[in-house]
């Protein structure tokens, strides 16, 4: 079993999540975050931390979004760890809720600055 991040976190990236993870399984990306499902340890914290909602166990994955079960598992070794909470992306507010975001998923980021794809 693991925690998996979901497409309402992409374009938002508030980050309360990675406060409470008592294993710093969550890697940071331009613009969504993702656990890494061999190290998260299922203690369920992060789940009720995420102002968009955007966590979900495994187990309860609606199927529309089941498919971020494997984006997780994809991206987690490819970015960096991140353990302290920071600034929402600037736009979050205006995009958390929308549908259709995973084409705006950046993959592609070696950590330093932030992304920008507002122009997408
Ligand atoms: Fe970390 Fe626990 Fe969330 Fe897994 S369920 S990502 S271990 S806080
Ligand atoms: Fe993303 Fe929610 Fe964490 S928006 S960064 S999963 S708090």
């Amino acid at each position: 079993m693991t925690y998996v991040v979901t497409e309402n976190c992409i374009k938002c990236k508030y980050t309360d999540c990675v406060e409470v993870c008592p294993v710093d399984c969550f890697h940071e990306g331009p613009n969504f975050l993702a656990i890494d499902p061999d190290e998260c340890i299922d203690c369920s914290l992060c789940e009720p931390e995420c102002p968009a909602e955007a966590i979900y166990s495994d187990d309860d994955l609606p199927p529309e979004l089941e498919h971020f079960l494997g984006i997780n598992e994809e991206l987690a070794p490819k970015w960096p760890v991140i353990t302290a909470q920071k600034e929402p992306l600037p736009d979050a507010d205006q995009w958390c809720g929308r549908s259709g975001k995973l084409e705006h998923l950046l993959r592609d980021w070696d950590g330093e600055g932030a992304a920008d794809d507002s122009a997408a």
